[in-house]
């Protein structure tokens, strides 16, 4: 597949995602010189409007959501521009689509659309001819809600496309501290030898956010925290710090350690699970309504969840993995805490004083810093007696690479798509065994009629998460 494409093909182009994230992320690219000059973008959705139309409403979204600096060369991306309405149920529009994208080399596909339409989508597709040759598609979740729909959803994508020509977003793994990750623990001699339980305590994977409902108040209704966040994004956090060495950075051999992961995940019980639903509140120092109160109605979804995970393997034996995620939470971060162990024996005791233990914090964002907390002495004469303390060795990303680009996830997502590398798309057996594992922790929840407990905007959720680490005797890092 390693083909660069000739023509993209953008689905949903009108959409939110489109506007914010896609639009930008292309013409960044272009501006950098990094989109082939043969590339056309063929851009659709509903809507009834002309090329010239649509680019006005793409310069429009450029200059919302793109920082002026990166905007060089819009003209240039706006001309690269055609649009076609196509109503995605209704047979009519595909054939001026084909016509449009005439000819091609390589056609990358990217819907971004409800998932409702991606089977008539397909068919649509397949009738015009577009699925042929090295077409590849993309597909923004949700990837269904639960195991049987996500298999749904696979099986009609797979009648017109085989599994390597599949591009799964999960736009987590398009983030540079998420690679990082990888760079980290597989660039590094020092961690791998200690990344096991015999040195590691346990795990912690927050992903805090302070934002609401947004704007997107009947999907997330129906899906909830659980499904928008942990099924996908946290589970492939998990599964990049759990995962064996693969041997090589190819899509194959990386996917294959993840999934291995994803299948090792051990049913999680009722006292290991906790969620719940934020009521009114402030958060930074702003009064926010309630959940229901911005729903308009009452309901029982879950905005956050906190659960104890197991990997059942050689490597992880007994070590928990806390994994926390909610939405109107005192502040937006992602972070991995990897807390290791106490050393087997302290020669300082004797002198009174009092060693920790070593903690890795990795902040996927916003700050993207690497923070390894070291014991040192504080200086003082002996006679004042011998004094411990831990001192960050703090590694900040952007200040280390302060001649480089930061790039948001969706440009490198975009450009693997148009190549054709499949490493940071998430593989069918990988979205499966997530499912499992989700609806697992779902089918406990209804057996035992289990109802989100209430927390306050702007706190780290409710009371029984926090007495879910410290039954344990962890505490959830919340500097
Ligand atoms: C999306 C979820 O997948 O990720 C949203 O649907 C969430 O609810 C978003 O806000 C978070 O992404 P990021 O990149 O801002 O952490």
């Amino acid at each position: 597949l390693a083909f660069t494409a000739d023509r993209l093909l953008l689905f949903g182009a009108t959409g939110d995602l489109s506007q914010r994230m896609l639009l930008p992320s292309l013409c960044a690219l272009n501006s950098d010189g990094l989109l082939d000059q043969d590339l056309c973008i063929v851009c659709t959705a509903r809507s009834e409007m002309s090329t010239h139309e649509f680019r006005n409403f793409a310069r429009e979204a450029l200059e919302k959501f793109l920082p002026k600096h990166r905007r060089g060369g819009m003209a240039d991306f706006l001309n690269r521009l055609r649009y076609v309405p196509v109503d995605a149920t209704t047979p009519e529009g595909y054939d001026k689509l084909a016509e449009e994208v005439g000819e091609y080399d390589g056609l990358a596909i990217f819907l971004s659309t409800a998932p409702s339409l991606f089977e008539p989508t397909i068919s649509g597709l397949e009738r015009v001819g577009l699925t042929r040759g090295n077409a590849r598609i993309a597909l923004e979740k949700p990837l269904g809600t639960d195991f049987d729909s996500s298999c749904e959803i696979n099986d009609a994508v797979a009648k017109a496309f085989p599994e390597h020509r599949i591009f799964r977003i999960d736009h987590y793994l398009g983030k540079e501290t998420v690679q990082n990750l990888l760079a980290l623990r597989f660039a590094n001699i020092l961690f791998e030898p200690v990344w096991n339980s015999n040195y590691i305590e346990h795990v912690q994977i927050t992903v805090a956010e302070t934002v609401g409902l947004e704007s997107r108040v009947a999907y997330y209704d129906d899906s909830g925290a659980l499904r928008d966040m942990v099924q996908n994004h946290m589970l492939q956090l998990l599964a990049l710090v759990a995962m064996e060495p693969p041997t090589s950075f190819d899509s194959t051999a990386v996917r294959d350690e993840k999934v291995k992961v994803l299948r090792a995940l051990r049913e999680v019980s009722q006292s290991e699970v906790v969620t719940g639903q934020y009521r009114a509140g402030a958060v930074d120092g702003k009064s926010v309504p309630g959940y229901d109160e911005e729903l308009g109605k009452e309901s029982d979804t879950e905005t956050f969840v906190a659960v104890k995970a197991h990997v059942d393997n050689w490597r992880w034996r007994g070590v928990p993995f806390y994994l926390r995620h909610g939405k109107r939470l005192p502040e937006r971060v992602t972070e991995i805490v990897i807390q290791f162990r106490c050393i087997p024996h302290s020669i300082f005791e004797g002198r009174g004083a009092v060693t920790q233990p070593n903690r890795l914090v990795i902040e996927i964002q916003p700050k993207e810093n690497i923070q390894l907390s070291m014991m040192a002495k504080v200086p003082g004469l002996g006679r004042e007696g011998l004094r411990l303390r831990p001192v960050p060795l703090d590694i900040a990303m952007p200040d280390a690479f302060s001649d480089t680009v930061r790039r948001i996830a969706y440009e490198r997502l975009l450009l693997d798509l148009i190549e054709g590398d499949q490493t940071l798309f998430v593989r069918r057996d990988e979205v499966e065994a997530q499912w499992e594992w989700i609806d697992q922790i779902r089918a406990l929840w209804a057996e035992n009629d289990m109802k989100p407990k209430t927390y306050s905007a702007g706190s780290w959720g409710p009371s029984a998460a926090i007495a879910l680490a410290e039954r344990d005797g962890v505490t959830w890092h919340d500097d």
